[in-house]
């Protein structure tokens, strides 16, 4: 039924809109189908990798280990020693979990540090060079994860990373891109002769040399080589060098933190996702609370009243984020009500179908918006059924920019997710509040939303995507596809997405990916479509447990993204 009515809607919207060539991916397109395991990630080595993890009787946080250090090798627009994240879990016995690895604030930090002498945001110090930088988490998260539940030894794990920092990543096209389009900042950063400032061409191969020794002597010494070894103490160095202020006992101090992971119905599904410092499944929860009783397979997929009820449910919770979300070590949320069903409902009760509910009339401001897709996310199933969604970044397109030449990473610039100043948007048009400000050793807030989802007490589906402000609402529309429109994993994830966060008031639109027809009549609607600067939306990689058990791996087209399994 639900399979007819998005056929039928598709092929409405394909003849309302014949010429004004809307592209639509193909149906039915299927990913990769495996047996036994899948590992999707961004780059074919780093999948490659945690595959091979796998393959040797490792499980599931085996793989999280190399694929995290793997994505600083092949993946450096994202993945590094010197950025942070957060994993969700569920292993094969049902027990879930969520591990915080987030980057913190440093003990120097204060509330103005980005502040001029007049209050005014002082722009690119929150996210350019050494100020901009949060103590990273990534180190201590995979041996967090490895010593609780990891099988192999880290020796082994680190072993093919390793070599693959020495044989070298050959560049891709849209690599190419991305190094040349920030190439100017990184030298701006670092001057002109580090590996980075070099134009690298697709088909070069980039060898991480000096990466492949840092990651030689942690896997030596383990953690402490990070944290309270010679290479804290060159990183160190280096960052007072820079101009930063991370110190020593910035790097003693940092700890993981285990959290309990946000978990909510939809329909039949359960939802199990990030909880705070990220807003991802706090927002997820509030936004597929909202929609749940519109019956979206009613309303078909992508058309205009369904477009209408994710989109208001999006900015009414997109508005509570940035007014009550922050690190729950420091700020109490009023998780409860704000979760609460009659709170949900009674928020919704000023939509209406005729009408766009205007985001001023929910909340205040008027500020710029841009993303991007610069975190990345892996998704694993191992053989004994264990399933890790991660999503980690050093935020910004190659963090800071600021690249350690003899550590081989580059550094976040995670310290622009906190708000610099109330009311101020940050690099993805977010908004903050009290609640997000700056204090040391505070966790800022994030958006990144690894998720899975159980179907009938079992393992349906492992989600997640990189995107800034965007993520949340990618993760929900891969969701919603294969739910309520019967998509596999692969065509979940081609399929067109659009994004309204609260503030600025504009519906984000993938381009090409919505009809003329549909723009217009939510123009008249009272909407403000956007799909200006828009590029892409998330770039999402999943894994979906197929009926008859097998796991149908989806990796994003809009990225050199890819799904290997056996
Ligand atoms: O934690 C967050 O929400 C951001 N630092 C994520 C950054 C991101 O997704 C960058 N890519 N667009």
């Amino acid at each position: 039924m639900k399979k007819l009515l998005l056929i039928s809607s598709f092929l409405l919207l394909c003849i309302s809109c014949k010429k004004e060539q809307t592209q639509q991916p193909e149906a039915n397109v299927i990913g990769v189908v495996s047996e036994n395991a899948m590992v999707v990630s961004a780059r074919e080595e780093v999948s490659e990798i945690g595959n091979l993890i796998l393959q040797k009787g490792g499980n599931a946080f085996d793989a999280m280990a190399g694929i995290e250090m793997a994505l600083a090798v092949a993946y450096p627009y994202a993945g590094s020693l010197g950025g942070g994240g957060f994993m969700v879990y569920r292993l094969d016995n049902g027990e879930i979990g969520t591990l915080d690895f987030r980057e913190k604030a440093p003990l120097l930090a204060t509330e103005k540090m980005y502040l001029d002498e007049n209050d005014e945001v002082i722009k690119g110090k929150s996210t350019l060079g050494a100020m901009a930088v949060g103590i990273p988490g990534n180190i201590a998260g995979i041996y967090a994860s490895h010593e609780k539940y990891g099988k192999l030894p880290m020796k082994d794990i680190l072993a093919p990373v390793i070599a693959l920092a020495k044989k070298g990543v050959i560049v891709t096209e849209k690599q190419e891109l991305r190094l040349k389009k920030y190439r100017d900042f990184i030298i701006e950063v670092n001057g002109d002769s580090s590996l980075f400032a070099k134009e690298w061409k697709a088909n070069d191969t980039i060898k991480r040399l000096q990466l492949a020794k840092t990651l030689e002597r942690i896997q030596k010494n383990g953690r402490d080589e990070f944290y309270d070894g010679e290479t804290g103490y060159k990183l160190v160095e280096f960052m007072q060098k820079s101009g930063g202020i991370m110190t020593k006992k910035d790097l003693k101090n940092y700890q993981v933190r285990w959290r309990k992971p946000i978990t909510f119905s939809y329909d039949d599904l359960r939802v199990i996702s990030m909880a705070p410092p990220s807003s991802g499944g706090f927002c997820l929860q509030q936004i597929m609370k909202a929609i749940e009783p519109f019956h979206l397979d009613s309303l078909g997929h992508n058309t205009v009243q369904s477009i209408q009820v994710i989109t208001e449910a999006e900015r009414r919770a997109y508005a509570d984020r940035n007014y009550f979300l922050g690190d729950p070590d420091f700020v109490s949320i009023p998780t409860e009500t704000l979760l609460s069903e009659t709170y949900i409902n009674e928020r919704m009760s000023t939509f209406s179908f005729k009408k766009a509910t205007p985001s001023s009339d929910v909340s205040h401001g008027v500020i710029a918006f841009t993303e991007s897709d610069e975190t990345t996310h892996y998704s694993i199933v191992d053989p004994f059924g264990n399933a890790v969604s991660v999503t980690t970044t050093i935020n910004g397109a190659y963090g800071s920019k600021l690249y350690c030449e003899e550590l081989g990473f580059f550094l976040n610039n995670e310290m622009d997710d906190f708000s610099s100043k109330p009311g101020e948007p940050n690099m993805f048009g977010l908004i903050g509040a009290e609640a997000n400000k700056i204090e040391p050793q505070k966790r800022m807030l994030s958006s990144m939303t690894p998720t899975i989802v159980e179907k009938n007490g079992k393992l349906f589906m492992v989600v997640g995507t990189p995107g800034g402000s965007t993520i949340i609402t990618s993760v929900l529309q891969t969701i919603l596809n294969v739910h309520e429109y019967d998509m596999g994993m692969q065509e979940a994830i081609n399929q067109p997405r659009f994004h309204h966060q609260w503030l600025p008031d504009t519906v984000k639109m993938e381009p090409d990916g919505f009809s003329e027809t549909i723009r217009n009549e939510l123009t008249q609607l009272g909407y403000f479509i956007d799909v200006s600067e828009s590029i892409v939306i998330g770039k999402v990689e999943g894994i979906l447990v197929l009926p008859d058990g097998k796991l149908e791996g989806g990796a994003d087209p809009r990225g050199d993204d890819k799904a290997v399994g056996f």
